[in-house]
């Protein structure tokens, strides 16, 4: 049996141990890591967006760098789909690829308040020459 690379995924610290050529995608899916990957994989939809920390890869080929922008390039992004794993790496995925992107407020448990807000709304009944009187919001 071939020996299998360990691939640590930041900042959940998930790992997952792939065979040598495997995708970073083949990756995050058996370290269970929800991604965006609308195309299934086929480099088309560039939602897989990872930033390789270290490792040996091919990040930086041609196919994993392709519809980056020159700023992502700078930071290590690649695609994970159409990067492959040679030796033991570790990535972070960003949040604009992960399917579960941080909340700030997912519920609230605590006490309702009542809120007293320094501006309030009131209505006023005007009576102006040349106009007719009515309701004005302010
Ligand atoms: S999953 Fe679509 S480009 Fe990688």
């Amino acid at each position: 049996m071939a020996d299998l690379i360990r691939v640590l995924f930041h900042p959940m610290e998930k790992e997952a141990m792939v065979p040598g050529k495997a995708t970073v995608l083949e990756a995050i899916r058996l370290a269970g890591i929800p991604i965006e990957s609308i195309c299934g994989g086929k480099g088309e939809c560039n939602k897989c967006k990872v930033i390789l920390v270290s490792g040996d890869c091919d990040a930086g080929s041609p196919e994993s760098l392709k519809g980056l922008t020159s700023e992502e390039i700078s930071r290590n992004y690649c695609r994970a789909c159409q990067t492959h794993v040679h030796g033991d790496c570790e990535f972070i995925i960003p949040v604009e690829s992960r399917i579960d992107s941080p909340k700030i407020l997912l519920a609230y448990t605590g006490d309702a308040c009542d809120l007293a807000p320094s501006v309030t709304k009131h209505l006023l009944l005007t009576t102006t020459a040349g106009h007719q009187s009515g309701q004005r919001s302010l």
